[in-house]
């Protein structure tokens, strides 16, 4: 781990930054047009904060970009035996009906520097940014609606993120589906508990 640390700098994505950069092209187009058009407006609006981490030899480019919001697992309707998984995580003087957590609303590497370790490192970074004692609010874990597709939620679960739900059946109906209906799913909800980074440290 030491691409980003040691090569690139990290920034608020800003129009003006845009305006200077080269196209920044991840491979998926959605991600791409999110982050040329649509991202700083969500900055203005406060619904999500886009980073990214431009590289020291060529500010133009960006090398990683990433969109984060804040956001909760909804823990009152879950399935019964994941329920009391997640309540068994935490104290119980109060229970809570949602747990605390940051968003990776978008994440994409540029295709120029993919499959390098720079994704996974990305992840290592924002774990430490919110587990941080400097963090302003309680964020117990790092939340991702992965793209559904085999590579990405690899990608994941190397870097320890979990399946919310064990079947792409319950988190289906969990998410609104139908139970006539077929199961079609385009992301699948996953998320990482910071207090693994305790154990860690
Ligand atoms: C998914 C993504 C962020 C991974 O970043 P990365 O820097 O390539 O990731 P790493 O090098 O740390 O890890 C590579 C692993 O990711 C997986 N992967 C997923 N998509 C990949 C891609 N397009 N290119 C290369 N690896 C990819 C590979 O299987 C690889 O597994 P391995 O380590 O067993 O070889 C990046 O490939 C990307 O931006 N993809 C397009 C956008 C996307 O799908 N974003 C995820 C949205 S939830």
């Amino acid at each position: 781990m030491a691409f980003i640390t040691e090569n690139c700098t990290f920034f608020e994505l800003t129009d003006d930054m845009l305006a200077a950069c080269q196209p920044f092209t991840c491979g998926n187009d959605d991600l791409d047009d999110f982050f040329a058009n649509d991202a700083t407006r969500y900055a203005h609006f406060l619904m999500g904060k886009t980073y990214c981490f431009r590289l020291n030899s060529d500010p133009t480019k960006i090398v990683c970009a990433l969109t984060l919001s804040n956001d909760s697992i909804r823990i009152y309707d879950l399935p019964r035996s994941r329920r009391d998984y997640m309540k068994s995580l935490t104290h119980h003087e109060k229970p809570l009906r949602r747990y605390p957590g940051v968003l990776i609303g978008r994440l994409g590497v540029s295709s120029e520097f993919a499959g390098q370790g720079i994704g996974s490192e990305v992840l290592q970074f924002i774990k430490g940014w919110f587990f941080s004692s400097s963090n302003k609010t309680g964020c117990r874990f790092v939340i991702v609606d992965a793209v559904n597709d085999p590579e990405v939620i690899a990608f994941y679960e190397k870097n320890g993120f979990i399946n919310l739900f064990s079947s792409e059946e319950q988190e289906f109906i969990y998410t609104g589906g139908k139970k006539s209906q077929p199961v079609e799913l385009a992301t699948r909800l996953m998320y990482y508990d910071l207090l693994e980074m305790r154990k860690k440290s």
